[in-house]
């Protein structure tokens, strides 16, 4: 909702600027020096805009994340993908709190770690960057870390649209349907936008030919004026805009974080009639806007001790417990029993790697890693002995394995194997991944201990799915930690002795190869954006994954019973409320994810075999049970119809499915109608 006042305000301002002082707000203002000492030490400080010191206006400050500011030393929390996985919109939010006021502590007023492109494949090597695979949990989780961030500061969303390949996001045109965008690639960047988002960046890359950052059909048409969205866009760094003109007419506001095509070179093209006066001066509004909006946020005062302090950490580790999901554990080998147990050989150099993840513009850099080393023999206390090998030497190594009571194998993926990628000659950090398996020399070694000992627990770390057809049968216990944050080593050693219930689900299929994913090329100019990926594609074919999407083991079990739907049938504006009883059936408690997914009949366009449409979590007492209930909105059924350009929701029969995950073995169901 507009606010008149500060409409009057702004406008009042805007009439007292020149030319050159609206351009100003729109163009980058950190120091040249500045930038020469970020070369090597990237987001050391804030990236600044906009600063009028007539005027009185403030900079615009930038910092990064997602995973924690990148500013400073810094919380690390686990990356996004683990915090995926908790599927805890609540969590989510006080994370965002303690981002805000870590960045905002800092002397950030500008946060642009919401991303929330969608998982097309798992391979693309930021994956570890947003949430998951599908629109509606990215939405969720989107929106709550831009309410909890800006409790302190602006948040902006990001890279709006289609960015999910990396080595190629420089040029790579992704060709998409208006359908397949509006209901597959935006809805989350929608949710963000009506929750109240201060910003967007754009994306490097180009959707249908076009670059993003010059894409007035995407900054315009649908974000600005379909969505209404007020406030404004920054392009992504250095290469989000190619051509001032072309970026300006499309509705990008900010160029970052440097002059290149803003500045005075905009100057000349307003000067000349080649962008319309009235097209800066509705950015220079939307700047204000936001500017006047946040001056207003925050507390009084922020203390700079607290950040990474007691309460952060302790919320980083419970973050990173709440992220880990329990792929397998049968037979049942965990927790561990500490009781029991005298001798744990730790396995695998990951174990005492500080690995929190991608060092580019993500990086966080806290003032200390807890490695799953230091966790586990932390929390194993005098009594066990932990022997520790890094598995270059194998016959050593499965020595130690063979003479211990218990096996923990660390391995996965670093910051070598996937992340963000600079095209520099003869370095290759980063990137995305075109083979999911483990490295070979962590797949040898888990090939190598497994048949060393039967109570083989593999931990594994990464920022989105690994196949193991390999070796997933010769464990009896995979634990996905993800790149787990400063606290990960004792949130894994919670877990492997059973201080804490593994809770967390897969937010993306973990696949049996990677023919049974889209088509991925990250070298080539144009790929195709279809429709299907993730489970809806799994669905559609009929194929199996390794782990389904939502799914995740605990260490109790769930019975689930009794759904119901609070009405048949609902009308265009109506809402259903579905109900499901679930009974914490073991002996530990825990917290349980259920989630509900709608399927369509008869529908007159090709769907989904189903969707997800919400879910809840319960914490649930041995023996306890609990009513869970969610929402379904007849709007969230719609599909985007090209011809008419609006949503369409069509009179037919829809299927409720509600469970704890997305198999369909695991689900239960039941019908409705939607009416005229
Ligand atoms: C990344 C963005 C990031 C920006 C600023 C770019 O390279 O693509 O995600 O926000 O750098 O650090």
């Amino acid at each position: 909702m507009a606010d008149p006042e500060r409409e009057k305000r702004i406008k009042e301002l805007l009439s007292q600027m020149t030319l050159g002082e609206k351009i100003g707000q729109m163009t980058a203002c950190t120091a040249l020096w500045k930038h020469a000492v970020m070369l090597p030490r990237y987001n050391l400080w804030t990236y600044d805009s906009g600063r009028n010191k007539r005027l009185g206006i403030p900079a615009h400050k930038f910092t990064d994340g997602p995973r924690g500011v990148t500013i400073g030393h810094s919380t690390c929390f686990p990356v996004s993908m683990a915090r995926g996985a908790s599927w805890d919109a609540e969590l989510e939010e006080r994370v965002g709190e303690v981002i805000g006021y870590e960045g905002r502590a800092q002397g950030a007023n500008h946060y642009g770690g919401v991303c929330i492109n969608l998982l097309r494949h798992p391979g693309w090597g930021r994956a570890q960057e947003t949430y998951g695979e599908d629109p509606h949990h990215l939405g969720e989780m989107g929106v709550a870390l831009t309410k909890g961030v800006q409790k302190h500061m602006m948040a902006c969303a990001k890279h709006f649209a289609c960015n999910s390949i990396e080595e190629s996001r420089f040029f790579v045109s992704a060709k998409i349907d208006e359908r397949t965008l509006r209901e597959i690639y935006l809805p989350h960047f929608k949710r963000c936008v009506d929750a109240g988002v201060a910003t967007v960046m754009s994306a490097y890359n180009r959707v249908n030919g076009e670059y993003c950052g010059h894409s007035r059909h995407l900054l315009f048409e649908i974000l600005k004026q379909d969505w209404g969205f007020d406030g404004f866009v920054v392009s992504d760094f250095l290469w989000g805009v190619r051509d001032g003109k072309a970026a300006a007419n499309a509705g990008l506001d900010i160029e970052m974080p440097i002059k290149r095509f803003y500045g005075s070179s905009l100057k000349k093209l307003v000067l000349r009639g080649e962008v319309p006066e009235k097209n800066i001066d509705d950015s220079v509004l939307r700047i204000l806007r936001q500017k006047d909006r946040f001056s207003k946020v925050g507390l009084p005062s922020y203390d700079r001790s607290r950040i990474a302090g007691k309460d952060h950490s302790a919320l980083a580790r419970e973050v990173a417990i709440k992220s880990m999901v329990l792929l397998k554990n049968d037979p049942r080998v965990l927790p561990l029993d500490r009781n029991k147990i005298r001798t744990i050989a730790v396995i695998g150099k990951l174990a005492d790697k500080a690995n929190i993840g991608d060092i580019g513009s993500s990086k966080v850099r806290p003032p200390y890693v807890v490695t799953p080393l230091a966790g586990i023999t932390g929390r194993a206390g005098a009594a066990v002995k932990i022997i520790y090998e890094r598995g270059d030497h194998l016959d050593a190594a499965k020595l130690a394995a063979r003479n211990a009571d218990a096996v923990v194998i660390v391995a996965g993926l670093t910051a070598k194997n996937e992340g963000e990628f600079l095209p520099v000659p003869l370095i290759k950090i980063g990137g995305d991944r075109i083979n999911l398996d483990l490295p070979k020399d962590q797949e040898e070694l888990v090939l190598a201990i497994a048949p060393e000992h039967k109570n083989c627990v593999v931990v594994l770390e990464g920022g989105s799915a690994i196949t193991m057809e390999r070796w997933r049968d010769k464990v009896p216990a995979i634990l996905m930690a993800w790149y787990p944050g400063m606290e990960g080593g004792n949130a894994i050693a919670d877990i492997l002795f059973g201080e804490a219930n593994p809770s967390g689900k897969l937010p993306c299929v973990f696949p049996k190869s990677t023919d049974q994913l889209p088509f991925f090329d990250n070298h080539a100019k144009e790929i195709e954006y279809g429709y299907y990926h993730g489970y809806r594609l799994f669905d559609k074919k009929g194929l199996e994954p390794a782990f389904a999407f939502g799914f995740g083991l605990s260490y109790t079990t769930y019975q689930y019973s009794n759904l119901r739907l609070d009405r048949a049938e609902i009308g265009r504006n109506g809402k259903l409320v579905a109900s499901v009883d679930i009974k914490n059936a073991g002996t530990m408690a825990g917290e349980e994810i259920v989630q509900l997914y709608v399927g369509y009949n008869g529908s007159k366009v090709d769907r989904p075999v189903k969707d997800l449409k919400g879910f809840v979590k319960l914490a649930l007492q041995p023996g306890e049970t609990k009513t869970a209930t969610i929402e379904v909105k007849a709007e969230d059924l719609a599909y985007y119809d090209v011809s008419q350009k609006a949503w369409e929701i069509e009179p037919i029969e829809y299927t409720v499915y509600v469970g704890p995950s997305s198999r369909q073995k695991d689900l239960r169901s039941a019908s409705f109608k939607t009416s005229g």
